[in-house]
Order: structure tokens, then C-alpha cells, then sequence
């Protein structure tokens, strides 16, 4: 059977159909293209949320939170590090017009005006074409800040010293008592700001992990050594011998407080 045989059409073909289009369908116009809410789009979120989930999980697992030590702000040698994405601004913080006397520039003002550029851009950039190459200013500065992102971060992977960045941060299990009376009175006001809270290294090296005997100790602590200053004028003999000696007893442990071979110790640094 043929459509429309025998029927004659009486339609004016230069008359449009409709006059705009007409949007928001009916589903009834689309047999065969709908389907129930519940149960089969509901199980295919289901599932689809599942299957990511498993992922994320197997991903915790295989790559466990990097966990650091406890935050102290009484060491001013660990050096904060932002995760991956906000390296580039972390890096831009480093040029001599972003950081010093600059780092309101650098870490406000910069930051706002490309931000707050991209918040305005629809007010700014009021041009009607929509092909990226009609639109050589927008593309040409996204282009740029992509770029710059680009550049940063990869500035920023290349000249930080990681190894440094690990060890800072590890937990590190010590014999270290902080509530003695040599840490609270001596060594907490005049060498964590170099050597950490947790004297495991910061602008200056890890003590626990110093093998130097309270004599060689001494001879630092009274006489300095590169950028370290002597604390001769500073401190009495008998504060510096109980320095000395508290230091030189210092050692790594493990998690029950078990005093760990020096081979071990050494193995762990790695
Ligand atoms: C201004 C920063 C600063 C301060 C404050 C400081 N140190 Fe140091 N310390 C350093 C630096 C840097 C070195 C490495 C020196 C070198 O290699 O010549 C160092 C090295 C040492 C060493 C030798 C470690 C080794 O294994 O070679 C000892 C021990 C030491 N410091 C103890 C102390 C003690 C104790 C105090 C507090 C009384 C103290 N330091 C305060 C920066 C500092």
C-alpha cells in the first residue's frame, strides 16, 4: 500500500512547517526512544556509579593517602607544597615580581585579575562569532594562560628538590622527648627553626638521624658551621654540654619505641 494514495495533498509548500522550532518535543513523537525512569535509567546510573566507585576504591587502596607527620608550627623549615594543579601558582610566587615586596602582586592581584577576567569574560567579550578563530583576542590570551600553566608546572616538577620534600614530611619515630627540660628550655627556642620540631631536618640537617657523638655535636653547637651560627656568646658551657648530650642520644625508632640498628636507620632514609 502506498502512502497517501489516493489522497491528494493540499499543503502550500512554501509555507514553513513551523515558524520557529518547535523545541521541547513531546517523548510521544519519539517511539522507541524513551524509557522508564524506574527501573532501566535508575539501574544504569546504578551501575555506572558502581563501576566508578570500585575505581576510586582500588585507587585508595593501591595508592593510600600520602600521610605526614603532624603539622608544627614552631618549624619554620618545612617548606608547604601545594598538590599538582596549584603548582603554577606556586611557581609564579618564585619570580622576582611576584614574590618579595611583590607578593601581593603575585599572590593576589595577579591571581584576581585572571580569575576575575574570566568571571567578567561575558561582559568583556560581547563578539557573536563562536568558531575559536574568529576570536583571535579570547583564544590568543586563553592560549597564553594555558601555556603559562603549562610552563609553570613543568617549572615547578623540574626544580623542586623532591627528596627534600619527602623527607620533611615523613613520619619519623624517635626517641625524642619534647616535654624534657633541655627540649622546651634550649632546644626549642634556639635550633628547631633550622632542624625542625621534630629535629628530623629543615634548612638544617636531620639530628635523630646524626650519628655524631655529644663532642663533635658540641663543636657545632659552639662553633657554627656554614649556616649554622655558634651559640658560644649565647649560651652557658653547661647549656651547651646538656645540648650536646641530648642530641647525641637521639635515635630513630620504630612505631613501639624500639631503638632501631644503625642499618636499619640508614635503609630508612631511602
Ligand atoms: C640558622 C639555622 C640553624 C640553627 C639555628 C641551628 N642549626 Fe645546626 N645546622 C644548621 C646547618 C645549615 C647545618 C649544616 C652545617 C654544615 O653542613 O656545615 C647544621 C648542622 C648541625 C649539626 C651537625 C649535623 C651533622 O650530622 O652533620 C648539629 C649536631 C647541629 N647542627 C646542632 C644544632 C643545635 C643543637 C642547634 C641549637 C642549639 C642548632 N644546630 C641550631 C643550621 C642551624
Amino acid at each position: 500500500m502506498h502512502r497517501g494514495k489516493g489522497m491528494k495533498f493540499v499543503g502550500d509548500s512554501r509555507i514553513r512547517d513551523y515558524e520557529k522550532p518547535k523545541l521541547n518535543r513531546d517523548y510521544s513523537e519519539f517511539p522507541g526512544r524513551t524509557e522508564d525512569f524506574w527501573p532501566d535509567f535508575l539501574l544504569k546510573e546504578w551501575i555506572t556509579g558502581a563501576v566508578f566507585l570500585t575505581a576510586f576504591m582500588c585507587l585508595t587502596v593501591a595508592h593510600p593517602a600520602p600521610l605526614e607527620r603532624m603539622a608544627d608550627p614552631s618549624d619554620t623549615g618545612y617548606t608547604p607544597l601545594p598538590d599538582w594543579y596549584f603548582l603554577f601558582l606556586y611557581q609564579i610566587l618564585k619570580y622576582t615580581y611576584a614574590s618579595g615586596p611583590f607578593n601581593t602582586f603575585g599572590a593576589i592581584v595577579l591571581p584576581g585579575l585572571a580569575f576575575g577576567a574570566l568571571l567578567f569574560a561575558p561582559w568583556l567579550d560581547t563578539g557573536k562569532a563562536r568558531v575559536w578563530y574568529k576570536r583571535p583576542i579570547a583564544s590568543g590570551l586563553m592560549i597564553l594562560s594555558v601555556a603559562i600553566i603549562f610552563y609553570t608546572t613543568w617549572e615547578s616538577f623540574t626544580y623542586h628538590d623532591w627528596e627534600k620534600q619527602d623527607q620533611q614530611g615523613k613520619i619519623v619515630f624517635s626517641n625524642l622527648d619534647k616535654d624534657s627540660e633541655v627540649y622546651t628550655g634550649l632546644i626549642k627556642s634556639n635550633c628547631t627553626s633550622c632542624h625542625g620540631g621534630e629535629l628530623t631536618g629543615g634548612s638544617g640537617p636531620n639530628l635523630i638521624k646524626s650519628e655524631l657523638p655529644a663532642e663533635a655535636v658540641k663543636g657545632f653547637v659552639e662553633n657554627g658551621s656554614g649556616d649554622m651560627p655558634g651559640f658560644k656568646d649565647s649560651l652557658s658551657a653547661e647549656e651547651i654540654d646538656q645540648i650536646s648530650k641530648f642530641i647525641a642520644d637521639l635515635n630513630e625508632t620504630d612505631a613501639d619505641g624500639n631503638k632501631l640498628d644503625a642499618a636499619s636507620t640508614k635503609d630508612s632514609g631511602n
